[in-house]
């Protein structure tokens, strides 16, 4: 039930907007008040009558109506709400959201406001597909816009992929979710990321690529959905996210330290890349080029974490989670690795040259259960770790 949730719809231009009407009678329903806001474009899809009919309220449609500002400033229109729906979110509404524009009532009210947005996004196929549409996407996710939809099916246009908005069910679930304060709300979550450094002297350590983007997006995407995140994190390049734990590690041993003093959790997700060798014995003192020749690195085995924490006896958390970064024969390595770390689910991917994934803003995962291997389209790192996100919820609850 939503009684008494005050819901502000926004309404964007989209032959899908039909679909708003029955949405606003089902939010009624379920005892939410809902305020709908239509777009300019919107009013050649819907008419604010009917919209205003259905809501029991008046519509706002112009941020340039002085007597809407006496009477409610939109900054006050886009704070008092509990939660703001965007259906259907045109390409153009979310360039806008992603960029930071704010040049009709929708958009100012999106910027203006600090309360949760969910989107709803309804568009042709190749608009979905774009690039920039994708940027946008991957923008308004690390935002912490939520998403539902869009679901894949025949378009009003005559084509055929992503981009039908979902249906007014889904939609209804999504809003229940999102004020339900988030299925993970109560679990801790611990989750590594980035590189280690292994110090050689000094000024000299081995490290290797990962840029944390992936770990980081993750970390995000769990506590969006309400979790309390801990995050250790070695020296990444892309900054950690808001509104989670975070601890700096630098060599796999600070690492594993740090995990072991952080559980228990409900769910550990093991994204760092650690450097499986470190130097046996470190100097503290600068190696110097010398007459006697090239030094000689001699290396010492790394703990796994992965396998440390999948295979503790007692408070291993219900859910662990690792990666696998593969350049060949991706399913069968990361199989047998499940098998050998003793994790729970491995999520895999093709780092091989060419792919770009390593350092790079997309992913390509399969993700390997006990029930098997289960691949996902390539999408940006942002949208990996929401699905991620929402599958350890689905274990988790
Ligand atoms: O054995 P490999 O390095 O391919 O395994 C990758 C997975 O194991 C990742 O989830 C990584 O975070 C984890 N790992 C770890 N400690 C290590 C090496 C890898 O936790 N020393």
């Amino acid at each position: 039930m939503l009684t008494s949730k005050r819901i502000l719809l926004i309404i964007g231009g989209g032959i899908a907007a039909f679909k708003s009407l029955d949405l606003i009678r089902r939010l009624r329903e379920r005892g939410a008040e809902v305020t709908p806001v239509l777009t300019r474009a919107g009013t050649e899809f819907v008419t604010p009558l009917s919209v205003s009919a259905l809501a029991g309220r008046r519509v706002f449609s112009d941020l340039f109506d002085l007597t809407d500002e006496a009477e409610m400033g939109h900054i006050e229109l886009s704070r008092s709400a509990d939660l703001i729906v965007v259906a259907p979110a045109t390409a153009d509404l979310m360039a806008k959201m992603a960029h930071g524009h704010a040049d009709d009532l929708a958009s100012t009210l999106l910027l203006a406001t600090d309360t949760p947005v969910l989107l709803a996004p309804a568009m042709n196929v190749r608009m979905w597909q774009h690039a920039a549409t994708q940027r946008n996407i991957e923008t308004l996710i690390g935002d912490g816009i939520g998403f539902v939809g869009p679901n894949e099916g025949d378009m009003a246009c005559g084509e055929h992929g992503p981009g039908r908005m979902a249906e007014v069910p889904e939609i209804l679930a999504a809003v229940e979710a999102a004020l339900a304060d988030g299925p993970l709300r109560g679990r801790r979550v611990l989750v590594t990321s980035g590189p280690t450094h292994e110090p050689i002297d000094p000024v000299r350590y081995i490290a290797n690529r990962s840029s944390g983007a992936q770990g980081t997006a993750i970390a995000r995407a769990l506590a969006a959905l309400g979790a309390e995140v801990v995050f250790v994190t070695g020296p990444a390049t892309v900054p950690p996210p808001e509104g989670v734990e975070v601890i700096r590690v630098e060599t796999a041993r600070h690492m594993l330290a740090a995990v072991e003093a952080a559980l228990p959790a409900d769910a550990a997700i093991f994204a760092a890349a650690v450097a499986d060798w470190r130097m046996a014995q470190p100097t503290d003192r600068k190696i110097k080029k010398t007459e006697g020749g090239l030094p000689v690195l001699e290396f010492a085995e790394n703990p796994d974490i992965l396998a440390t924490v999948s295979q503790i006896a007692e408070g291993r958390p219900s859910l662990v989670v690792g990666f696998a970064a593969e350049t060949h024969d991706v399913v069968e390595h990361a199989t047998a690795k499940r098998a050998r770390k003793g994790c729970d689910w491995i999520v895999a991917n093709d780092v091989s040259a060419g792919t770009g994934i390593m350092g790079g803003t997309e992913n390509a995962v399969t993700l390997i259960t006990d029930e098997g291997a289960e691949s996902w389209p390539r999408m940006g790192k942002a949208q990996v770790a929401r699905h991620l996100a929402e599958r350890i919820a689905q274990a988790l609850a």
